[in-house]
């Protein structure tokens, strides 16, 4: 092997030892730069015959383009990989499943309020909405529940420590039955010396609370209110109305409805509104799901109507409660815990 050949072979080497192109002009410099080892030859040739420099000079020419070449494949390779390295580090991994957009559904709490407002509606009630902070006026003396009563502790209410313009007392409504007084007062001041005076009849859905917790109590719960008042409303028309109601709400006739004596303030009398079930996992179990009676005549005085002349019914009912019994849950604190393992169960 001739001192050529060595030196593109030696320069082989060095250029495919280059990990880098900068590494790789450097490798370039020691065989084709100014001092490089090829340039040093060419500048030998100065030195011989001119026939030695004809076949010396086509020799070294011919180790040049040898070393070029190379050079250039090792630069090509060089740049092929480094282009490679970016489009790995760029990498797009196309199989990796999108984010999905997930599809709200309403409440099964809210599901019942619908119905219990659209079955309303289709027998001629109102749907009034009311404030949840209340003075003590609209909970309780309204109400026919005088200061000291005791029949006010059947609610844990919890009183807020504070007073409202007026300086009236306030408390977080403990039931729904406010809104039979605020809303037969607007009704009546709207329709004042109107004869007769269109009747009453509105139902108040919405939140109420009480000091309450456990499988069947949460503090923050639901009502919904029920009012009817005319000339000549009677407890047979409750009867017939909530009996109606609930054989639409639960979509059965097989279903005993029960009116069973009890006391409430507001009302004279009284009754505890209950429900049995024909068949299913409930049957013939008794059930009670709300409160009703007549307006008692002080109640229909603070409404502004006179009790002579005015007379109906109310009623306030539990729709937490109507939702377990409709789909057969039995813990109430499931509705608020906000676990969608349960919740997406109704969608
Ligand atoms: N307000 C009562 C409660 O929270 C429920 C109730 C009973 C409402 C009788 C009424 C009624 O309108 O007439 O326990």
């Amino acid at each position: 092997m001739n001192d050529l050949d060595t030196l593109v072979q030696a320069a082989q080497q060095a250029f495919a030892d280059a990990p880098t192109p900068a590494e790789l002009e450097n490798a370039k410099a020691r065989f084709l730069g100014k001092a490089g080892q090829l340039t040093e030859l060419m500048k030998g040739l100065a030195r011989l015959s001119v026939d030695e420099k004809k076949s010396r000079g086509a020799a070294i020419n011919v180790a040049k383009q040898q070393v070029e070449a190379a050079l250039q494949a090792r630069r090509d390779a060089l740049a092929a990989g480094e282009l490679q390295a970016q489009l790995r580090a760029e990498a797009l991994d196309v199989t990796l499943p999108g984010r999905r957009r997930g599809t709200g559904g309403l409440h099964p709490v809210s599901r019942t309020m619908m119905r219990i407002e659209a079955i309303f509606a289709s027998m001629g009630f109102d749907v009034a909405d009311g404030p949840e902070i209340e003075t003590d006026w609209y909970s309780f003396t309204a109400l026919n529940n005088p200061e000291n009563h005791p029949a006010r502790s059947m609610q844990d209410t919890f009183y807020v420590d504070m007073k409202d313009a007026e300086g009236r007392w306030l408390n977080l409504r403990p039931h729904t039955s406010p809104m039979q007084v605020r809303y037969a007062r607007a009704h009546a001041a709207r329709h004042a010396g109107r004869q007769p005076m269109p009747e009453v009849r509105v139902i108040a859905p919405g939140r109420t609370y009480r000091v309450d917790s456990d499988a069947t109590h949460s503090p923050m719960f639901h009502q919904c209110e029920g009012l009817w008042i005319g000339e000549n409303v009677s407890f047979k028309d409750l009867k017939v109305v909530f009996s109606d109601f609930l054989r639409q709400f639960f979509e059965t006739d097989e279903l005993d409805v029960r009116f069973r004596p009890s006391y409430f303030p507001f009302t004279e009398p009284s009754a505890e509104i209950d429900i049995a079930f024909a068949s299913g996992p409930l049957k013939g179990r008794w059930l009670e799901v709300a409160g009703s009676g007549q307006v008692h005549p002080n109640v229909v005085r603070n409404f502004g109507l006179d009790p002579e002349t005015h007379i109906g019914f109310a009623f306030g009912m539990g729709p937490d409660r109507l939702t377990m019994l409709r789909y057969g849950v039995n813990d109430l604190r499931l509705f608020f815990d906000g676990d969608l393992r349960f919740l997406s169960q109704f969608k």
